[in-house]
C-alpha cells in the first residue's frame, strides 16, 4: 500500500468505526458483530503503526469507547474503567502468556473468568452503604446512574459482614435470555394492543440482550428499569489499602459483603489449564442463562499485576479471549412460507438437524424473498448457519461448490399457503403479504388474539393459544363466535399447540375450571365500553385512540357504519387513510354481520353517558357559547364542555368566558364577541383546555 492509500484508508476506517461505536454506546444498535469490528480497528492500528504521520488526533484506535448520553449527571471515574485487550486467537493467548513469563517469571497463576455480554458498571460504596453507581462512559467519566442500578436485586444497598470503609466495585449488568425474551413479546404486544401495525414492528425491538439491558439502565424513569429484571456480576474490587493478595481471594471476599459473584471462575496453573477452561465454556455456555461473549484471563497475584502494569489502555496482566459466532454447516430440505397475523409471510429454511450453540438447530429465518436473492439459494443447498447476537439462528453463506448439477433456483411462493389467495408485494417493501385478511386462518387468528387482549375486551380466562387452538378444533372462526361457547363445548377440550422453535407441538387441554373461567370471562366483557369494542374490532389503523374519538364523535356503531370517508377523515385529527381503511372493513357485508351479531350479544355498540358524570373539574366556573360547525356535533362539545365542569349558555353577553368559534359563524355573532372583548377560541384550544 503506497502512503496516499494508506492515508485515505485510515481516514475511512477511522469515520467508519466512529459510527459504529456511536451505534454501540450512544444508541445501544449495533450494526456490526463486535468481531467485525475488532478486525477493522486492528486493520487500523496496524497501518496507523506503519504510517503514524497519517494517524488522526482523535483516532477510534486511541479512545475506549463511550456511552455518555445527555440526560445523566456526569461522574469521573476514581479509578479510570479500562478496556481489555482481546483476542479471537489462542496463539495470541500463547503470545501473551509469553511475553508475562518473560517479565515476571513462572511463579503465578490465573484466574479465568466468563466474560459477561453486558454493560460494565462502577459502584462506590461508603460505610457499607450503595453511594453511586456510574456507567464507564468514556473511561474516564460516566453516566450517573444509581437510581436505576438501586433498582436490581442481585446488586447490595446494605452490605454485610466485614467491608472496608470505601471502595468501589466494578461488575456487569445484564439481562437474562428469558427475561429479554419475555420483554421483547410483551412489549411487541403492548405495540399491536396500541394499534401499531404489526408489519411495522420487529421481530425483537432489541437485537439481543446486552442491548435491553444497555437501553434499559439508560431510561430516565427507574420505576421502568424495575421491571426490566436486570441481574448483575462483580467482578472487581478497588480499593486504596491492600485488603487481600489476589483476585481470586477478593472475590470470595467480595462475595462474603453479599455481593453477586459469578462460581464460573477457576484458578489455572498454566495456559494449558486456560485453554481446557476456554474449551470448556465454549460448549456450556448455551446452557447458561445469560450470554457470554468469551472469556477473561486475568494474572490472579496483585504484586504480579503491579509489576506487569497498564500499556496506554489496557492492562498487561489481564487479556480477553473472544468466542466467535457459532456456525455449523447444515443441507436446505426446503423454504417452509410462515403466514403471519397480519398476513406477511416470512420464508423459513428447514434444515437437515445440525447442532449449534448447544441446541438442535432444524430451521433457520430467511426474512423475505431479497434475502433469499442475495443468498442465491438452490433446492438442497449446503449452508452455513450462525448463531449470533440474535437468538433466531439465520443462514449466512451457501456453499456453491456443493450444488447439485440439476438443482433448481428457490422461487418464492405466488399464492398464500394457508388459503391461496395470490400474494401482493407493495412498492418500496420487502415483505410480501397475503391480503385476505377476512378468511386467511392465521389472519382470523390474529384479529382474535387481539380482540381478547387486555387493552380491547380483556376477555380474563382466555390466552392466544387456547383461542388459536379453539379455531383449529372448528369450535369458533370469528370473534362473534366467542360469545356462542358453551360450558359443556369447552370443558374436555384437547388441542394442539403450534410448533415451537424446534418443530415441536405440544398438547393442551381445558379443564373444567379453566372452561368456567373463560365462560366467565367472556361474559364480564359484555361490560366493555363502546371505544374499545371498536379498537378490539382489530380495524387496520384504528388504535385506541382513534377509536376513542371515533366513539365520542358518532356515539354509535350505526353511525359510524353508515359515515362517508370524508365525514370521517373530517373528524379531528384523523385522516384520510384511516377513513378509507374504516370505510372499506364496514363495506364488507360480512364485517358489518360480525359486528351486528355482537351487539345482539350485548356488547357495548354506542357512547354510553352518565348524566351524573363528571369528567373533571377544569372548567369549573367558566361559561361557554359554542357558534358555528365542528369536528363533532355542538351537542358533543356542549357534553364535553358541561362533563368538564363548564356551563353552556344560549347568548353573547358581557359575562360570557369563552366564545368557541366553529366554522361558519354567523357575522353577528362575531361582532358582538368582539366589541364586547369575548375571548374567542378555537375547538382546538378547547379541545387542549379540558386535556391539560
Ligand atoms: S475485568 C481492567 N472481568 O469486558 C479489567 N471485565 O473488554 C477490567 N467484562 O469493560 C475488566 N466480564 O465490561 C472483567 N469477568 C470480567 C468481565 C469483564 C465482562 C467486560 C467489562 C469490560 C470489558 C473489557
Amino acid at each position: 500500500m503506497n502512503s496516499v492509500e494508506a492515508k485515505t484508508r485510515i481516514e475511512e476506517l477511522s469515520q467508519t468505526l466512529w459510527q459504529h461505536n456511536y451505534n454501540y454506546y450512544i444508541l445501544s444498535q449495533p450494526s456490526i458483530s463486535d468481531f467485525e469490528f475488532d478486525h477493522l480497528l486492528k486493520e487500523l492500528e496496524k497501518l496507523e503503526a506503519q504510517f503514524p504521520e497519517f494517524a488522526l488526533p482523535n483516532s477510534p484506535t486511541q479512545q475506549v469507547g463511550g456511552d455518555i448520553t445527555k440526560n445523566f449527571s456526569q461522574v469521573k471515574h476514581k479509578y479510570p474503567m479500562l478496556s481489555l485487550g482481546n483476542t479471537y486467537s489462542q496463539e495470541e493467548i500463547q503470545e501473551v502468556d509469553d511475553r508475562i513469563r518473560k517479565s515476571i517469571g513462572d511463579e503465578f497463576e490465573y484466574v479465568c473468568e466468563l466474560k459477561f455480554d453486558g454493560l460494565a458498571i462502577s459502584i462506590t460504596y461508603e460505610n457499607g452503604k450503595l453511594l453511586r453507581a456510574v456507567t464507564r462512559g468514556d473511561g474516564v467519566q460516566g453516566d450517573d446512574v444509581t437510581a436505576n442500578v438501586k433498582t436490581i436485586r442481585s446488586i447490595p444497598q446494605q452490605l454485610i459482614g466485614n467491608f472496608p470503609p470505601l471502595f468501589d466495585i466494578r461488575g456487569e449488568i445484564f439481562m437474562h435470555r428469558k427475561t429479554f425474551e419475555r420483554l421483547n413479546n410483551e412489549l411487541k404486544k403492548e405495540l399491536l394492543e396500541q394499534g401499531v401495525d404489526e408489519d411495522k414492528i420487529p421481530e425483537r425491538l432489541y437485537k439481543n440482550p446486552r442491548n435491553f439491558a444497555s437501553g434499559s439502565l439508560k431510561m430516565q424513569d427507574s420505576k421502568e428499569v424495575a421491571k426490566r429484571s436486570l441481574d448483575a456480576f462483580l467482578y472487581f474490587v478497588y480499593t486504596d489499602e491492600n485488603l487481600c493478595n489476589t483476585h481470586a481471594e477478593s472475590l470470595k471476599l467480595a462475595e462474603s459483603w453479599g455481593f453477586k459473584v459469578s462460581d464460573h471462575f477457576r484458578i489455572c496453573k498454566n495456559i494449558t489449564e486456560v485453554m481446557v477452561f476456554i474449551k470448556q465454556y465454549d460448549i456450556e455456555r448455551s446452557k447458561l442463562s445469560y450470554e457470554i461473549d468469551g472469556v477473561v484471563i486475568k494474572v490472579n497475584e496483585y504484586r504480579h499485576q503491579k509489576e506487569l502494569g497498564f500499556t496506554a489502555k489496557v492492562p498487561r496482566w489481564a487479556i480477553s479471549y473472544k468466542y466467535k459466532a457459532e456456525t455449523a454447516i447444515s443441507k436446505l430440505l426446503k423454504v417452509s412460507y410462515q403466514v403471519g397475523r397480519t398476513g406477511a409471510i416470512t420464508p423459513v429454511a428447514n434444515l437437515v438437524p445440525v447442532q449449534l450453540a448447544g441446541t438442535t438447530v432444524k430451521r433457520a429465518s430467511l426474512y423475505n424473498a431479497d434475502e433469499i436473492e442475495r443468498l442465491d439459494l438452490y433446492e438442497h443447498d449446503t449452508v452455513f448457519v450462525e448463531k449470533g447476537g440474535e437468538i433466531i439462528p439465520k443462514i449466512t453463506g451457501v456453499d456453491s461448490s456443493k450444488r447439485d448439477l440439476f438443482a433448481q433456483k428457490i422461487a418464492y411462493i405466488t399464492h398464500c399457503p394457508e388459503c391461496k389467495t395470490e400474494l401482493i408485494r407493495k412498492e418500496g417493501e420487502a415483505i410480501h403479504y397475503c391480503p385476505n385478511d377476512s378468511h386467511c386462518p392465521p389472519q382470523l387468528i390474529g384479529r382474535m388474539e387481539h380482540f381478547i387482549s387486555r387493552r380491547a375486551m380483556n376477555i380474563e380466562g382466555l390466552g392466544s393459544e387456547t383461542v388459536a387452538g379453539l379455531f383449529h378444533k372448528g369450535l369458533i372462526k370469528s370473534y362473534a363466535d366467542l360469545f356462542e361457547l358453551s360450558y359443556e363445548q369447552l370443558n374436555g377440550v384437547e388441542f394442539e399447540l403450534e410448533e415451537d422453535a424446534e418443530g415441536k407441538k405440544k398438547k393442551r387441554s381445558i379443564k373444567e375450571k379453566g372452561a368456567e373461567n373463560i365462560i366467565k370471562g367472556i361474559e364480564a366483557s359484555k361490560a366493555i365500553p363502546f371505544e374499545r369494542v371498536l379498537f378490539a374490532l382489530g380495524i387496520r389503523m384504528i388504535g385506541e385512540t382513534v377509536a376513542k374519538k371515533l366513539a365520542q364523535h358518532f356515539g354509535t356503531i350505526e353511525k359510524i357504519i353508515a359515515a362517508t370517508a370524508q365525514e370521517i377523515a373530517e373528524v379531528h385529527e384523523i385522516g384520510e387513510k384511516i377513513a378509507e381503511n374504516l370505510t372499506r372493513f364496514f363495506a364488507d357485508e360480512e364485517n358489518v354481520n360480525l359486528v351486528m351479531r355482537l351487539k345482539e350479544y350485548g356488547l357495548c355498540m354506542e357512547v354510553v353517558y352518565d348524566p351524573n358524570e363528571t369528567r373533571s373539574s377544569v372548567l369549573e366556573g367558566q361559561t361557554f357559547l359554542v357558534s358555528g360547525t365542528f369536528s363533532m356535533s355542538r351537542d358533543e362539545l356542549k357534553k364535553l364542555i358541561e362533563r368538564n365542569g363548564g356551563k353552556n349558555v344560549g347568548s353573547i353577553s358581557k359575562s360570557l368566558n369563552y366564545l368557541i368559534a366553529g366554522d361558519k359563524m354567523g357575522p353577528e355573532k362575531l361582532k358582538k364577541a368582539s366589541d364586547l372583548n369575548i375571548k374567542m377560541i378555537s375547538e382546538e384550544d378547547f379541545m387542549n383546555m379540558i386535556s391539560a
